[in-house]
């Protein structure tokens, strides 16, 4: 055990807003959306008004700390994360309305086919792939950015949704799978609809000027916020964790294939977009980056997602903190992930404990 680690029993002293419970969980390496009650149990027992999630992956956590009613700070290097962070936490009073939707959804005769050309035979039908590219015709004609980020959004949700394993490494038309899963039999149009309803259900002001931004974490000016939340990837000890190689297609389609860093790379079977490098997938960057993380944001109180079967470990961890904080608290909660990108994920691999390192 490390030094100055302690294990602390909880009391729970703050009511879980449901308003977080209800947030779309979206089929994500890394979610925390199951662990969301037991963050809120950790964080109610800190003291603070504002918040960064550096890390911000769903929005689920950033969610919460809005629901807490806390000012928030957002932040993914990933366009599809900061479309969603932008429309559910920094929006406070934007929805797509009826007429919104039927405008989307109107035949435009100077679409686009990219969509179809690029990715038919690869994912999803051919009905779905128009469906892809029309929307998208139409989305620059919503009035202002966060009904674009709303729309991209439940895009992002339906597309996830209607993928057999909700990642995009092996090309698969859905027709193929006959389990029967609803969530297959749904066209991704119908799925649109739903994830509508289900981000619009989540816009609500909590009285503070939050933000969304995109950025590499070393880019995030270390603000006067009160806490940094930071749920980084962790080099894992098989595989890899890059999440270009299995969210590609939601980084793309985030812009139409327009930001820069989704040019298509032609030779890949599934039309992958390049790597985006982060200090955190390598064992031989990923010890300096936390330490970088720590001292960057020394002036908050730090908390830290880990999971014990992420590199570097829990001590070495403590002890990189301890570097810039002098105390540190450990809370533990086991966690079985429901994700896998291999059908073999061992059920040991699967069963984690999950942990949040508290630094004042
Ligand atoms: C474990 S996930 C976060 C999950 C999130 N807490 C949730 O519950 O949905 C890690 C996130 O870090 C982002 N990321 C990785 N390296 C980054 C970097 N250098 N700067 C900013 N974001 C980064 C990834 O895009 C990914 O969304």
């Amino acid at each position: 055990m490390a030094r100055g680690r302690e294990e602390l029993a909880l009391k729970v002293t703050a009511v879980y807003p449901h308003r977080a419970e209800r947030y779309p969980q979206l089929r994500y390496m890394g979610s925390k959306h199951r662990l969301l009650p037991w963050i809120h149990e950790v964080l109610s027992e800190i003291e603070f008004s504002s918040a960064l999630d550096a890390f911000s992956g769903t929005g689920c956590v950033g969610y919460l700390l809005k629901a807490m009613g806390k000012r928030v700070v957002t932040n993914d290097f990933l366009d599809f994360s900061y479309q969603i962070a932008l429309g559910t936490i920094e929006n406070s009073s934007t929805i797509l309305s009826e007429d919104d939707c039927a405008m989307l959804l109107d035949e435009n005769p100077d679409r686009a086919s990219f969509i179809q050309r690029t990715f038919s035979g690869i994912f999803f039908t051919p009905g779905d792939l128009l469906f892809l590219d029309n929307i998208w015709a139409n989305i620059p004609r919503l009035p202002t950015p966060y009904h674009k980020s709303l729309a991209i959004a439940s895009l992002v949700r339906a597309c996830v949704k209607r993928q057999p394993r909700g990642v995009f490494t092996v090309a698969g038309d859905p027709e193929r799978y006959k389990d029967g899963r609803r969530d297959l039999r749904l066209s991704l149009e119908e799925h649109f609809h739903e994830s509508v309803a289900l981000y619009n259900a989540t816009v609500f002001d909590n009285g503070q000027p939050c933000r969304a931004l995109k950025a590499d974490v070393f880019a995030v000016p270390p603000d006067d916020l009160d806490l940094v939340y930071m749920d980084p990837p962790y080099v894992p000890r098989a595989d890899d964790n890059c999440y270009i190689k299995r969210y590609h297609f939601l980084e793309g389609l985030a812009s139409y294939w327009q930001a820069e860093g989704t040019e298509i790379l032609e030779e890949t079977k599934v039309r992958k977009i390049p790597k985006r490098y982060t200090p955190f997938s390598y064992r031989r960057t990923a010890v300096q980056a936390f330490e970088d993380l720590f001292r960057r944001f020394a002036g908050s109180t730090l908390v830290l997602s880990y999971s014990s079967n992420g590199y570097p470990d829990l001590d070495q961890l403590v002890g990189l903190m301890q570097k810039y904080k002098r105390d540190i608290q450990v809370f533990e909660k086991p966690h079985r992930y429901h994700f896998g990108t291999h059908r073999n994920v061992s059920r040991d691999r699967a069963a984690v404990r999950e942990y949040l390192l508290v630094g004042s």
